[in-house]
């Protein structure tokens, strides 16, 4: 963002508002001031300010959320950012439903303030841009469409969202492209917490800004990895994984694919409806089990169903996890089920293991797992294949 931000800091404690004041000073796009002194006449103050962000402590002049508001009303291209340590998911909700951008807690670090102050902006250019035109959104002339490869399985715990975490990072490592990772787990999707990610936005944000997205909007709300892949989470609220529907779903993936590579899905181990548009717009179908008899008759049913759902057979790949001397074999998998396996990954229960506790992924860990080569194998033969289908089109 190259224009001047004018941040205004409403703070009750005047120990808080100097380190604020002190802190997003010495960002030079960020034009920051306080007032000197408690406003006492809030509507007399907004008429001659300028700012375009306001953090506004909950607890400023007896009523944060109130004065809040009012200003919104009296100004709505201001944006506000209430600080509250005692913001509950109700008055969060409540918040941002009247219009609040974003509610933080009062010691959120200086990384998170200046991250919701862009955002604020963002959010604000594209409400303007919606109001200004009406026209198709899709840029003309753009022809390059993402690829989608959904990693499913019908039985849960056979790795799936391992496998999902793993090959993004490692297909953003080896590209270098823009990778896209979404948890679709909507009520207890764990993606972000595999990559140690913090999760401030989710699919949620995304959902209650349907009617005006874009990838950049989108972006706003996604984390990056340190690898560069962004990451965009579930809710960390089970509940509001209800609010999410198909056509949602539908409208975000095809976003996504204007602005990325390649995007990574990581899906619930079920066809529940939410995510049967996902099958129509998948690239290539991971299938992942496991080498026993119970995972190898799920994935059974769950050929059958995509057959009668038209899904194309050459778009699914098999892949094996957790193969070890003691399993049924990989040729007996591929003969139990009468088609290939794509690629094999080793029981390794003390590298996935350490990878979860250090909250980073398997594979890019600078800690050298003894069988980690399985994954890159994957992502090589998947880049491989791609490119060639790549140069016939
Ligand atoms: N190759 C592997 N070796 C050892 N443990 C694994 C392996 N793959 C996955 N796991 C473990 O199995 C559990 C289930 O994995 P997860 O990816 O959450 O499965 P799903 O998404 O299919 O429910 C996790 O604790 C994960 O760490
Ligand atoms: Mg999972």
């Amino acid at each position: 963002m190259n224009t001047l931000i004018h941040v205004l800091i409403l703070h009750s404690s005047q120990a808080r508002s100097d380190e604020l004041y002190g802190e997003l000073s010495n960002f030079n796009d960020l034009d920051v001031r306080k007032p000197l002194e408690p406003t006492i006449d809030p509507n007399e103050f907004f008429r001659t300010d300028h700012s375009d962000v306001i953090l506004l402590d909950a607890d400023y002049l007896g009523n944060g959320y109130g004065l809040g508001q009012a200003v919104i009303e009296a100004f709505p291209s201001k944006s506000i950012i209430i600080l509250d340590d005692n913001s509950t998911m109700e008055n969060m909700k409540k918040a941002l439903r009247m219009g609040i951008s974003d509610v933080l807690p009062s010691s959120a670090d200086t990384e998170t303030l200046v991250e919701s102050v862009y955002r604020s902006q963002v959010k604000k250019l594209q409400w303007q841009e919606s109001i200004k035109s009406s026209k198709g959104r899709v840029p003309a002339g753009k022809v390059s469409r993402g690829k989608i490869i959904s990693f499913f399985s019908t039985k849960g715990g056979v790795g799936t969202t391992f496998l999902a975490v793993n090959f993004a990072v490692l297909l953003r490592n080896e590209t270098q492209k823009r990778v896209a990772l979404v948890d679709l787990n909507l009520n207890y999707g764990n993606v972000a917490l595999a990559l140690n990610l913090p999760v401030r936005n989710s699919i949620n944000d995304v959902v209650n800004e349907i009617r005006n997205i874009d990838g950049d909007l989108i972006e706003s709300f996604m984390v990056t990895h340190e690898s560069g892949l962004k990451v965009l989470a579930s809710n960390p609220d089970p509940q509001l994984g209800d609010f999410v529907n198909g056509d949602h779903i539908q409208v975000i993936l095809s976003t996504l694919q204007e602005s990325f590579d390649y995007i990574v899905l990581d899906l619930p181990s079920d066809f529940l409806e939410v995510i049967r548009p996902v099958f129509a717009l998948t690239n290539t179908l991971f299938m992942v089990t496991t080498p026993d008899i119970l995972a190898l008759s799920n994935v059974k049913s769950a050929l059958i169903l995509l057959r009668e759902m038209n899904f194309p057979a050459a778009r699914v790949r098999l892949a094996l996890n957790r193969l070890s001397r003691s399993s049924m074999s990989k040729s007996r998998v591929e003969r139990t089920l009468d088609m290939p396996v794509s690629f094999t990954i080793p029981e390794d229960a003390s590298g996935v293991y350490a990878s979860l506790n250090i909250g980073s992924p398997y594979v890019g860990t600078k800690k050298p797992f003894k069988k980690t080569g399985s994954i890159e194998q994957a992502v090589r033969s998947f880049i491989e294949e791609d490119q060639s289908v790549g140069s016939v089109v």
